[in-house]
This record gives C-alpha cells, sequence and structure tokens, in this order.
C-alpha cells in the first residue's frame, strides 16, 4: 500500500496514475475526499493523520503542499507505524544559500526532519514547474500580452508526469535511495518564448510585456502570493537570465521514457488557456 498526499494536486494526480498503471494499492489525500474525482480503486481519506492512515503502508509520497502543520504527526505515527520509505518533493531552491530564500530553508528544514527519522529517503528537488505558467491563463485568455517580469529568465520548466516518473521509481525501486537529485525540463527557455510556445499552441498571437519588478510583485500580493515566495521567485527570475540552472532532466534509462519538453506541456493543456 502506497500513500499519497495532496493526490488531487497537479503532481498527486500524476503518481496515483502511475502507481495504478504498475499494479499497485493506493490510499490518498484529499480535505474534500467527496470530490477528490480519483480513479476507482484508490481509497480517499481526509487526513494523513488519521488513525488508519498509515496502516499497512509501506511508503509515502509526501507533497509540502499538503502536509504543512501535520508533517511532525505524520512523521511520528509513520515511524511508529513500520512505513519504510518517505519520498519527498523538494525544491531545487534548497542549494540556493541566499539568506532571503524562504522557500528553500522550509523545504531543506522538511529534509532534515525526514532524515531524523532513520527512515529510508528520498528527495526530488524539483525546478520550476511548467505549470507555474498557467499563472498567466487568465491573461491569455482576456487578451494577446503577458505582463510580466524577466522575459529573458531561462528557465527549464519540467512537466508534473516527468516528475511523477521520477517519484513513482523511487517509490517502487531502490534507484533514487538517498539521493536528492535536482530535477528539471530537458531544455532552457525564456519566460517570452513561453508566452509564445502557448500562443502557437492555441492559435493566438501572445505577446510578452515587460513590467517593473516592483508592480510584478504588487500583482502576486493581489492574488495571494506571500511576499517571501513573491521575493524569492522574483529573484530566481532575476539571477536566471545570467545564470541559468543547467537541465537535469530525470534520466531516459532510469524512467523508460524521454523527458518532456515546455512545449509538450503546453501541447497537454492548451485547455486551461483557451
Ligand atoms: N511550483 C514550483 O515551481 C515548485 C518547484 C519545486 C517544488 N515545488 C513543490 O511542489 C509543491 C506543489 O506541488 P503541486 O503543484 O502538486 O501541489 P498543488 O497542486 O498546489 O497541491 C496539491 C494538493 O494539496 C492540497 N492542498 C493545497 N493546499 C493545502 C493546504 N493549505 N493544506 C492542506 N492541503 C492542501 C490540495 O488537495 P485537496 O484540496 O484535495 O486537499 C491540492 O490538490 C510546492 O508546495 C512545493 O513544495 C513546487
Amino acid at each position: 500500500m502506497y500513500l499519497v498526499t495532496g493526490a488531487t494536486g497537479n503532481v498527486g494526480r500524476q503518481v496515483v496514475e502511475r502507481l495504478l498503471t504498475a499494479g499497485v494499492t493506493v490510499r490518498a489525500t484529499s480535505r474534500n475526499p467527496v470530490a477528490a474525482a480519483l480513479p476507482a480503486g484508490v481509497e480517499v481519506i481526509a487526513s494523513q493523520t488519521d488513525s488508519h492512515a498509515l496502516a499497512g503502508v509501506t511508503a509515502i509520497f509526501l507533497n509540502p503542499a499538503a502536509v504543512h502543520d501535520t508533517v511532525d504527526a505524520l512523521l511520528r505515527q509513520a515511524t511508529a507505524a513500520g512505513v519504510r520509505r518517505i519520498v519527498l518533493l523538494s525544491s531545487s531552491s534548497v542549494l540556493d544559500e541566499h539568506p532571503g530564500n524562504h522557500t528553500g530553508i522550509a523545504h531543506r528544514d522538511l529534509e532534515q526532519r525526514i532524515e531524523r527519522t532513520g527512515l529510508e529517503w528520498t528527495f526530488l528537488r524539483a525546478g520550476m514547474f511548467a505549470a507555474n505558467t498557467r499563472q498567466w491563463a487568465g491573461q491569455i485568455r482576456a487578451g494577446e500580452v503577458v505582463r510580466a517580469a524577466y522575459a529573458d529568465a531561462l528557465i527549464a520548466p519540467i512537466h508534473e508526469r516527468d516528475l511523477a516518473a521520477a517519484i513513482v521509481r523511487a517509490l517502487l525501486s531502490d534507484d533514487l535511495l538517498s539521493t536528492a537529485p535536482v530535477l528539471t525540463g530537458p531544455e532552457l527557455v525564456t519566460q517570452a518564448e513561453q508566452a509564445k510556445l502557448i500562443g502557437e499552441a492555441i492559435g493566438k498571437p501572445i505577446r510578452f510585456e515587460r513590467v517593473d519588478p516592483s508592480d510584478a510583485r504588487d500583482h502576486m500580493a493581489a492574488q495571494g502570493i506571500p511576499s517571501s515566495i513573491a521575493d524569492s521567485l522574483l529573484r530566481y527570475y532575476e539571477r536566471a537570465i545570467s545564470h541559468p540552472i543547467e537541465p537535469t532532466p530525470i534520466s531516459t534509462d532510469l524512467v523508460g521514457e524521454p523527458p518532456r519538453s515546455y512545449r509538450q506541456w503546453v501541447l497537454d493543456h492548451t485547455a486551461d488557456f483557451r
């Protein structure tokens, strides 16, 4: 039995699908099991700290988005229940030593809590998700312009399917045990090129309009993004113009499929932008 936290999310749904395809039993968490719309055969529970949540569980996929305040209780209960392995969706930001790097500090803290349990672990340190560009969907549906900061930031956005492939490999085999690879998409694409690729896929020319970083910060605040995260993101984009993180996609040998390009991600998600 495998426990998938954050199972209704971007990455979690893909992990659930792949585990089912691999023929294993899945228990999944969602705050609203009735609305979770997960595949038949998946047992959906409302909280990973429910008394029976960990019964019979061999390994847990841990998504930080879904654990927040419950992580210590979950790790304690996992150890007591005989869970063997934790696979954490971590972040490449843990490698950035800037003191204002709140995202990296939070993810490293989580990694260390897991290390201290003595359980088997894998930390998959994801770079920028391709799915982050969904934040432009409203602007693209409403017009032909994406207004954002740092048009020339070079990023290798990762497709959630590639992340899920690595996560499932880490859950089901020992190949990634005690490793913390940085995972990105296969190629660098500027933000302006990303907007253009979305336009090509939906058949509408999309122009990238550069805005001042302080205006971008205000826009993020209006969308409910905490200022610490907005600042981390803007700093990341600024640095990615001159010092992009070189792509380190998951190896085809390991997961049996080639890493997906950003163009592929857009083609898989055109409905979000129409
Ligand atoms: N975005 C990036 O570029 C990036 C890069 C590196 C690492 N990451 C990591 O990836 C995580 C996001 O993964 P994702 O996109 O798969 O997640 P997601 O889709 O945002 O969320 C996963 C699920 O978690 C549950 N959830 C959301 N907010 C919650 C809350 N406050 N309390 C409890 N449950 C909550 C929701 O499920 P229910 O509503 O069904 O409960 C949601 O479907 C980030 O938090 C970060 O740790 C992200």
